[in-house]
């Protein structure tokens, strides 16, 4: 699935649905680094984070509870932006792209008054409100509900209560065993006094449930935790060294290495997720993300970068 929008990212964000996002990889003005408009749209500082937080706010109805957001940012902001971001977010990691190349290159020294900038910064957050126990409960039992359903009908058919379960059982498991919150699959010797209790209702087998459970949980469009994987990475770091894209004609000014948008993409989301990119500018992470299986959805106001962005995708 790939939706691409040419409109102002905060109204589609408006209309997309809570909780459908893996992942959102974004790349937002810098304010007022570049001579764009798109860079120039505020007339404070203040102003500028404003917006960006009402962004983050709807970035973060719309990621899933194991999501996670990649924002890049120049140092200038870097500091308030992942302040603003903490407000929302686990800031993971501030992550820093060290440029080998670049202007700094070419500055003359004797005439620094400060640092010269030679770095981007990448905010990487998680959601806030999900721990990522709560988060692998609320995922095994959404995976689960099959299972769930079917344990759930035999206790209506058998007019028990839970509580009467709890009693015969010994344990107070039956609100985890019958409930969607912190759902528990009985163990096997658990599961055997259910049967009996049941009068033989409980007709599936222990080792028939449990495979099924483990196939949900297994299933890897929907992992029970936050995918993250950085087996073999060479950025497993926080220090990224990467070479900036070089010039070429219709290059985004801004354009990110598709080295590092694929690293974002298959660090934190399996195959067959859905990557969110609110800015995509040029569309790396689109290329990214489709050259590497995941559905895409993309947002651009700017009419000419939209047009090369769905260019640059469809020749994927
Ligand atoms: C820093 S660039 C992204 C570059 C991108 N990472 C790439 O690799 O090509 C930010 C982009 O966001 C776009 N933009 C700015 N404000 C926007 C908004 N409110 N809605 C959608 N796009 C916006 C700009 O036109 C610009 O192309």
């Amino acid at each position: 699935m790939i939706k691409l929008h040419n409109r102002d990212c905060l109204a589609v964000l408006a209309e997309m649905e809570t909780n459908s996002v893996d992942l959102v990889a974004t790349d937002p003005p810098y304010y007022r680094v570049k001579a764009d408009a798109w860079d120039n749209q505020w007339t404070s500082q203040d102003e500028f984070l404003a917006w960006l937080e009402s962004v983050v706010i709807e970035c973060v109805r719309v990621l899933k509870p194991t999501g996670s957001l990649y924002m890049f940012m120049g140092p200038k902001m870097a500091a308030s932006v992942e302040r603003m971001i903490a407000k929302h977010m686990v800031v993971e990691n501030h992550i820093v792209w060290i440029k080998p190349s670049g202007m700094h290159k070419r500055q003359c020294r004797a005439s620094l008054r400060r640092y010269f900038p030679a770095t981007e910064r990448i905010i990487f957050a998680t959601q806030r409100e999900y721990s990522e126990a709560k988060a692998q409960h609320a995922a095994i039992a959404e995976a689960c509900e099959p299972v769930i359903s079917y344990l759930r009908d035999v206790l209506a058919g058998s007019g028990l209560s839970q509580s009467d379960v709890d009693r015969a059982i010994g344990v107070q498991m039956a609100g985890h065993w019958f409930g969607r919150s912190q759902w528990r699959l009985p163990t096997e010797g658990q599961y055997k006094q259910l049967q009996q209790l049941f009068n033989g209702r409980l007709t599936r087998s222990y080792s028939d449930v449990k495979t099924q459970c483990d196939a949900l949980v297994n299933d890897a469009t929907k992992p029970a935790k936050r995918h993250f994987d950085l087996d073999g990475r060479e950025w497993f770091t926080d220090a990224w060294v990467c070479q900036p894209v070089q010039y070429y004609p219709g290059k985004h000014p801004c354009e990110k290495p598709l080295s590092m948008m694929k690293h974002i993409v298959t660090a934190s989301t399996v195959p067959g997720s859905v990557v969110l990119d609110p800015f995509m500018g040029g569309g790396t992470t689109g290329v990214a993300s489709i050259r590497n299986g995941r559905s895409f959805i993309g947002c651009e106001m700017e009419k000419a970068n939209f047009d090369a962005a769905k260019a640059r995708m469809a020749a994927v």
